[in-house]
């Protein structure tokens, strides 16, 4: 079975993944060593810029093999598609007003934008998720795969599955938040589900 090499520590992350190469023959394996390194500074601008980073970093630790990583993360409209690349350490930026490497705990992160978003004082907040995965070996970027789910930010949390912002993030199509969602209708629907499909569909057509 041909084998991937998953380039994250984010549980939630790696839970969705897992369930969906689940019903394929690829196996979809932790990258070994990553614990071993520093981890990957992310510094680019943009959610492309920070998967590259990583794909490539990490793909140098694992030489031949095919390395997925992924970056992501919600651009509210109303706060100017924020907090965007900051997604993970949200509260510790807008505490200290620069981005620092340290990422936030989800309940931090969800107050963090509860207080923002009651400072606009608005009836809606549209947003979307993000999510691009990269694909790397031997420290070069071969593809990237965007995926992008468009809903409404919530100030009031409803759920308990999923991880991060999805118990704020409401998803009016089926009237739940992607917390209300068991993994595979999420996969269905989300940003990362959406870039996945777009990764196996480069995949499919690659030479084995
Ligand atoms: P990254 O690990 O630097 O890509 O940060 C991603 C961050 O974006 C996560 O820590 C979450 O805060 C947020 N995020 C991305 N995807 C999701 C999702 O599917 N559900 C909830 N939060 C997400």
């Amino acid at each position: 079975m041909p084998r991937i090499y998953l380039a994250t520590t984010n549980p939630g992350k790696v839970r969705e993944f897992r369930e969906a190469a689940q019903a394929l023959s690829i196996a979809l394996d932790p990258l070994p060593r990553m614990a071993e390194v520093p981890p990957a500074i992310e510094d680019g601008s943009t959610f492309e810029q920070n998967a590259r980073i990583k794909a490539e970093y990490y793909s140098r630790l694992s030489p031949g093999e095919l390395v997925l990583a992924e970056d992501s993360g919600l651009a509210v409209d109303a706060l100017n598609g924020s907090p965007g690349v900051h997604s993970a350490r949200y509260a510790a930026v807008l505490q200290s007003g620069v981005a620092l490497d340290q990422n936030s705990d989800d309940q931090a992160n969800n107050a963090a934008l509860i207080a923002q978003l009651k400072r606009l004082n608005q009836d809606r907040y549209t947003g979307k998720y993000v999510c691009v995965i990269a694909m790397a070996q031997d420290g070069e970027t071969l593809a990237t795969f965007t995926g992008e789910a468009p809903g409404e930010l919530l100030t009031v949390p409803r759920g308990t599955q999923g991880f991060g912002y999805d118990p704020l993030f409401y998803f009016p199509a089926l009237g739940k938040t992607f917390a209300e969602l068991p993994l595979e209708q999420k996969r269905e629907h989300s940003h990362r589900g959406k870039a996945f499909r777009q990764f196996l569909n480069w995949y499919g057509r690659q030479p084995q």
